[in-house]
């Protein structure tokens, strides 16, 4: 029967959320994934907002090697694997446990916990409408400026052509394969090894609520951004 509702997305999109880092700069003992946030663990907020997602059909997470029992139990749904040195390696051996029948890609820091159902959805659409490589991007606010070594301004850089890149960042599965396979230096970002093999990588609108937790006060913003709903 036709109908005016565009198609409803079909779960066909995986999402690796590497969540292996020890989270150095937030400080403690506890992997920051694990860290708690309003009561509950960073990587259960993230997989819960990636799960509600109409297009996410499978999680994958690559936790800390020595946690990945305790990971288990708290994502019982997701696929979960031992984590790398670096978070490209996390990466890669997340993507290793995608079945083949997932061809869209979405790659989450699980630090960024708070990325909104809607923006992980643009990012996959943007990659079934034909972007082989999506990334979101906030305008930067602050002016920027070059610095030399020696504490210098250079140049003052023109920040309407800057974007802050958040996750998720999505692919199409043979370009993500491809570009780690290419990968000879550690990026910090899955689209820089796409940029760096010349093929096109198309923005989206971030989102604040996006936010990479990082540091103790990135935490208060996270709390303030839950208690406000
Ligand atoms: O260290 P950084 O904040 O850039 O890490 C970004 C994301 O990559 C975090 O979610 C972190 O858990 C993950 N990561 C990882 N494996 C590593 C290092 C970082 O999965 N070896």
């Amino acid at each position: 029967m036709a109908t005016d509702s565009p198609t409803p997305p079909h779960r066909d999109v995986a999402v690796l959320v590497p969540a292996a880092g020890r989270g150095v700069r937030l400080g403690g003992p506890t992997p920051k994934a694990l860290r708690d946030l309003a009561g509950e663990p960073l990587l259960v907020h993230c997989c819960r907002n990636l799960a509600a997602a109409p297009s996410v059909g499978l999680i994958v997470v690559a936790a800390p090697a020595d946690a990945v029992e305790q990971v288990r139990a708290l994502v019982p749904r997701a696929i979960v694997v031992p984590g790398g040195e670096h978070r490209q390696e996390s990466v890669a051996r997340a993507l290793a446990a995608v079945p083949e029948n997932f061809q869209i890609i979405l790659v989450h820091d699980a630090a960024r916990a708070l990325a909104p159902p809607p923006l992980i959805e643009a990012v996959a659409q943007a990659v079934r409408d034909g972007h082989d490589a999506v990334i979101p991007g906030l305008p930067v606010v602050d002016t920027i400026k070059q610095v030399a070594p020696d504490d210098q301004v250079v140049a003052t850089v023109d920040r309407s052509q800057l974007r802050a890149v958040q996750t998720p960042q999505g692919f199409r599965r043979s370009l993500l394969i491809k570009a780690h396979r290419a990968a000879t230096d550690a990026h910090t970002d899955d689209a820089g090894l796409v940029e760096r093999m010349g093929v096109p990588v198309h923005t989206v609108p971030g989102h604040p609520h996006a936010l990479k937790i990082t540091t103790p006060w990135d935490l208060v913003v996270a709390e303030a951004i839950l208690r406000a709903g």
